[in-house]
């Protein structure tokens, strides 16, 4: 029930549009704006979830600023115009491509446990799951990184000053913006939690009353709070946000202290890295579960000629499927915050164990998920000796550096709390814990032991912000929005574009498909099968469910001739801007 309600409101928040989001940008004075957003460009790219922060991004490249310094505004602008899906109350991961190195790292700004986090937190005294307190309300609360996170990745490698980074979000808090459907719509699937929040509801609707589309959203806390940050960053963590965000939580029992705040640091990670036929595909390694499993299924398919087979062929859809299950069924058991327990991260992306596993499947019948386990510690530990609602935006700049960084503060809203006089609305990431063993988190996902809550560990992830190269140049970078969706979904657009050579637009919009190994069930996009291959996956034995459309995915590829193209996907608002 938990899963399906939240499917719907992911759904809700991420699903299929056709607003034309350029009459946003001419509507608003805060930024200047393009007549035209260009998707084809030479000298740089931005593609975000909003048109109004694509072209805070896309300003930063045209003042002279590099992937970084866009990336880092339109993140910023991302918190302010879209709170209800990714913020400064949330969490993420970035991945960064350096052209002159070839070189690509990783940043991990997930938030993390509380230190008085325990294990059981979410269950009553006879052991049973405490309806959503992992989801609603202050003790869904982790603490925050995406301050840190930013400030981190722009202190080392921004070229612009801080401050300039920051001003395009300011002024976006302070004038407003019309609100669209996607806003709307989460306020509705979210209000009862919103209006147990004083703040929340002071802001997000007028009395308790959702705002009609089009109407002004106007943020002053915000704004002072992004003020604040722009003058000092650390004011997040030590300074009078700290305080404010520690006495809400203590005046409204949640977890967070200004210990938790002062303490948290993002962490450089390798990121993980595989070849795919003359691709080299390099994202998020845990605490994320995205770079393991996209690479993880890619090998699985490994050299199969999908091509010949053709695009959603039954063949090709009944392989991605069963690799789908395979992967997801070892996410449940082995993968969850390298800090705290031992991910076999080297094993589980070998191409000699990918193989094992492709064995397994049976080319005509679907192995139902109860038969499909995730592998044996034993051979694991034979294949090698290793010691051991979201946001995705998406630059390249004019010397071929990326940045694809997904953040979040998880379900619309997040935990529906704003931290009183901040502006700043609270993720509820606790919710991405194995709350209990075996049972479903809002996304359906399940876990054990690996993903169990302990103080200060990070929730796992299924973000999975992607870049690609190709001979030792960039080719993709690529992530989306979707909870447990996120990895299939990069995954079919990196086979979209590599296999099937779609151009990038059509890739991110092609129906896609999703099996997340439990439940034991293929969700199909509405409209993205025809009925004889429904007919023909049914035949073999899949559980299909078509459900409205998915994720929030955007892309961009340099083109042989060195120029950039990029797509937001169509079901979002969001826009690729370019010059
Ligand atoms: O980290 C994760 O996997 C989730 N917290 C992401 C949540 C999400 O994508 C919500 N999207 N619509």
């Amino acid at each position: 029930m938990r899963y399906v309600d939240s499917f719907r409101s992911i759904q809700r928040i991420c699903s299929f549009s056709v607003v034309v989001s350029i009459a946003l940008v001419r509507s608003t004075s805060a930024i200047a704006a393009p007549t035209i957003l260009l998707d084809r460009a030479t000298q740089g790219m931005v593609v975000s979830a909003h048109p109004l922060a694509t072209q805070a991004g896309l300003s930063m490249l045209q003042q002279g600023g590099n992937a970084v310094d866009a990336a880092v505004a339109t993140t910023f602008a991302i918190s302010v115009v879209e709170p209800f899906s990714a913020g400064l109350g949330g969490g993420g991961f970035l991945l960064m491509y350096q052209a002159k190195s070839n070189e690509i790292k990783a940043l991990d700004f997930r938030e993390r446990a509380p230190l008085n986090a325990t294990k059981t937190m979410y269950l009553d005294n006879q052991g049973n799951v405490r309806p959503n307190a992992s989801t609603n309300g202050y003790l869904a609360v982790a603490t925050p990184g995406t301050i840190a996170g930013l400030y981190e990745v722009h202190r080392k490698y921004g070229r612009l000053p801080w401050k300039t980074v920051i001003a395009p979000a300011i002024q976006l808090a302070e004038t407003g913006l019309p609100v669209s459907w996607r806003f709307v719509s989460a306020t509705k699937t979210r209000l009862p939690t919103l209006l147990k929040n004083p703040d929340a509801q002071k802001i997000f609707t007028h009395n308790g009353k959702t705002y009609q589309i089009g109407e002004r959203l106007v943020q002053p806390e915000l704004a002072a709070t992004l003020r604040s940050v722009s003058q000092n960053p650390q004011d997040f963590y030590t300074g009078t946000i700290a305080t404010a965000i520690a006495a809400d939580m203590a005046a409204n029992s949640g977890l967070i202290t200004q210990k938790d705040l002062q303490q948290y640091r993002p962490t450089w990670r390798d990121p993980v890295c595989g070849d795919f036929r003359k691709a080299r595909v390099c994202s998020m390694p845990p605490p994320s579960s995205g770079g393991v499993h996209l690479l993880q299924i890619l090998n699985i398919i490994g050299d199969t000629d999908l091509k010949t087979l053709g695009w959603h062929s039954p063949d090709a859809l009944h392989l991605l499927i069963e690799s789908m299950r395979i992967a997801y069924a070892d996410r449940a058991t082995y993968l969850g915050d390298p800090d705290f327990i031992k991910v076999p991260v080297k094993a589980l992306i070998s191409p000699v164990y990918a193989q094992k596993r492709r064995q397994e499947i049976n080319p005509q019948k679907a192995t139902p998920s109860s038969q499909v386990k995730a592998v044996d510690p034993a051979v694991l530990q034979r294949l090698t000796k290793e010691s051991v609602e979201t946001s995705h935006l998406t630059v390249v700049d004019r010397d071929r550096n990326a940045v694809s960084l997904t953040f979040t503060v998880n379900l619309g809203f997040g935990a529906g709390v704003v931290a009183k006089g901040t502006g700043i609305v609270l993720n509820n990431e606790m919710d991405d814990f194995a709350i209990a063993p075996n049972t479903p988190n809002a996304f359906g996902l399940v876990g054990g032991t690996a993903n169990a809550i302990a103080p200060n560990k990070i929730p796992l992830s299924s973000m999975t912000p992607t870049i690609i190269t190709e001979n030792g140049r960039l080719r993709l970078a690529v992530g989306s929005p979707g909870g447990s969706t996120i990895i299939t979904t990069v995954l079919q657009i990196v086979l979209n574009v590599l296999v099937y050579e779609m151009d990038v637009r059509k890739a991110v919009a092609a129906p896609r498909v999703h099996h997340q190994w439990l439940p034991d069930r293929l969700n199909v996009e509405s409209w993205g099968l025809d009925t004889l291959t429904i007919a023909d996956l049914k035949r073999r034995g899949h559980q299909i469910e078509e459900r409205p459309s998915w994720g929030n995915a955007n892309a961009i590829v340099v083109m042989p001739d060195g120029s950039l193209e990029g797509a937001a996907d169509p079901r979002g608002e969001g826009a690729a801007s370019g010059f």
